[in-house]
């Protein structure tokens, strides 16, 4: 018998400054609670005057991935493994940044000449120990090429990112398995996500309402869910936007020092001497 996933606890978000100085939204408690990501960021919408807009220069990561996927505006991407491209409205960079990478974000050139909004995520996903150390690992994936699944009444949208939904399977390739879909329900709509049993399970609401059960998820909210196979997720009194994320618990201890991600201080500081030494990546 399939086991119903509920709503477990709801983790607020706040907004602050990150990079050069953009806004994004953050839930205020992450870490091993929301395990296998170790950062969920929300940036924008933000309205930017021409010339205005700004991102993060470049910096290093070492022993996780970084997620970006745009939703409005554009940006530029650049790395130490000679990656380069602009993210535009739909596009999914998700990279590996394994034993090392320096990454630079910054708005793309025409978007910072006229402005707009920009409006995006960039998620932070966790490596087991055996996998921090890996080679780096690039995929960019453009909007076109990133399936779309639509239930059969036209209710439930779906950009499938990671995982699977409506019978849609993702073209990425995830080292450890990862569910992410962006998905949208219209009023009255109503959608049963099947969710592999023993593996975490969230959804991060960014319009409206969504119904877990009984208990609601608001715009801002983080809902984190008990386990189980499938989780039903309905939209009743308004449509309801947001993301499904989903992994396994990694049991493992978390050094963390700004952009590096290790299990222990030792390998903090190993990251810093490879980084001041040029040899990071
Ligand atoms: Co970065």
């Amino acid at each position: 018998m399939s086991l119903q996933r509920s709503l477990k606890s709801i983790i607020p978000t706040h907004t602050v400054l990150e990079g050069g100085g953009f806004p994004v939204r953050r839930p205020t408690a992450m870490g091993s609670l929301m395990s296998p990501f170790l950062l969920l960021d929300e940036m924008g919408p933000v309205h930017w005057e021409p010339g205005q807009a700004i991102g993060a220069p470049a910096h290093p990561h070492r022993g996780f991935e970084t997620v970006t996927y745009m939703i409005q505006g554009a940006m530029q991407h650049e790395d130490s493994a000679g990656n380069k491209g602009d993210l535009n409205p739909g596009d999914v960079q998700w990279m590996t940044a394994g034993k090392g990478i320096i990454h630079s974000e910054l708005p793309q050139d025409d978007f910072l000449k006229t402005g707009g909004v920009s409006h995006g995520f960039q998620i932070w996903v966790n490596l087991p120990s055996k996998n921090k150390m890996m080679e780096p690992r690039y995929q960019d994936i453009e909007s076109t090429k990133i399936p779309k699944a639509t239930s059969p009444d036209g209710k439930v949208w779906a950009n499938v990112i990671a995982g699977s939904t409506l019978g849609v399977e993702a073209v990425i390739d995830t080292v450890i398995p990862i569910t992410y879909i962006h998905m949208k329900i219209q009023q009255g709509g109503t959608h049963t996500q099947y969710t592999e049993r023993g593996l975490n399970s969230m959804v991060y609401v960014f319009g409206g309402t969504l119904h877990v059960g009984e208990k609601s998820v608001h715009d801002g909210q983080l809902g984190l869910l008990t386990d189980g196979d499938e989780v039903v997720l309905t939209a009743i009194d308004e449509d309801a936007e947001f993301l499904i994320l989903g992994g396994p618990e990694i049991n493992e201890p978390i050094a963390r020092y700004g952009p590096f991600v290790m299990n222990t201080r030792q390998e903090i500081q190993q990251a810093l001497i490879d980084y001041q030494n040029g040899t990071l990546a």
